[in-house]
């Protein structure tokens, strides 16, 4: 490990744009469960698992059921609710010091909790929304959840909250299971995949697409390049050869299939700042 953990740190510093990709795993250690590790919420309740893969249809058929369904006092949204009050944990505060000292461009994370942001992470790609907003169905633009008072609107029978631009419906900004990627976040986390000479991936399990996507991606920029239409820099930014590491508990498919260029087993909160003690060592 101990040696692994060397090379990340001289691949980091060696690094031109380094990115950081992340999953429910980096979260754990701050008290969420992550979705299909040994104790993952859809691991314990695969009935919940369905419905979610449920959920946007039902959004889209009847906003207002949707909306009133999910504000029932113990509805499976509330235990969403919940997560925007953890802290984040020493993962999250590691990536957020390699920004700050400018080894780390961008974070693209698939967890709603805003933990990186309170961790002080500044370019964050929030791949599934974000538990703290709201997005409109029809212009999506995106407001801070507080400006509504959705338990009022649910008391009056004014269900579902309407867009201050469009009137149209608005719904949580996390990403529902068939619901499309917000293209603003989408396009900027394919250009950062195809920009990166180094993607930390931490803490997923990388089986959801198109996120388990963008480190293939990063492994093929140039089949990539000319498929998205030349999207992402002018091929001679570019970098061709880029180095994956996977911090993870367990490997992935990306391990397997050796989109990875190496595999540290273990926790993000363990190892993520055993990384940043490194890279401050090596920088002396
Ligand atoms: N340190 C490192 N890895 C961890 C830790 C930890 N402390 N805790 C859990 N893990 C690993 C698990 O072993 C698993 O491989 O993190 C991974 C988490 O995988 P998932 O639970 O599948 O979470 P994620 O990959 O983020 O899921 C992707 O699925 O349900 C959707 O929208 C949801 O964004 C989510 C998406």
């Amino acid at each position: 490990m101990e040696e692994l953990i060397e090379r990340a740190a001289t691949d980091l510093i060696g690094s031109k744009y380094a990115i950081a990709l992340t999953g429910a795993g980096i979260s754990t250690e701050s008290g969420i469960h992550d979705f299909r590790g040994p104790d993952g919420i859809w691991t314990k309740h695969p009935e919940a698992e369905m419905e979610a893969y449920e959920a946007y249809d039902k959004l889209v058929r009847n906003p207002k059921h949707h909306w009133e369904k999910m504000l029932e006092p113990n509805s499976f949204y509330r235990l969403f609710e919940e997560i925007g009050n953890a802290d984040p944990n020493r993962g999250h505060l590691a990536l957020a010091e390699l920004e700050k000292v400018g080894m780390l461009k961008a974070v693209i994370t698939q967890n709603v909790d805003g933990l990186h942001q309170k961790a002080g992470s500044q370019n964050v790609l929030e791949y599934h929304g974000g538990v703290a907003k709201l997005r409109c169905m029809s212009c999506g633009s995106r407001f801070p959840k507080s400006e509504y008072d959705l338990e009022k609107l649910y008391r009056d029978g004014q269900l579902p909250p309407r867009c201050r631009k469009c009137n149209g419906v608005l719904k949580g900004d996390g990403v529902y299971f068939g619901e499309a990627i917000p293209t603003d976040v989408a396009e900027a986390s394919v250009e950062a995949a195809l920009t990166c000479d180094l993607m930390l991936i931490c803490g997923t399990s990388a089986v959801v697409y198109p996120f388990a996507e963008l480190p293939r991606i990063a492994r093929n920029k140039r089949a990539y390049s000319r498929r998205w239409g030349g999207l992402g820099p002018p091929a001679g930014e570019a970098s061709t050869n880029v180095t994956i590491i996977e911090v993870n508990a367990d490997p992935t498919p990306l391990t397997q299939e050796r989109i990875s260029s190496y595999f540290i087993q273990g926790k993000t909160g363990e190892v993520l700042p055993r990384i940043v003690e490194e890279v401050k060592k090596q920088r002396r």
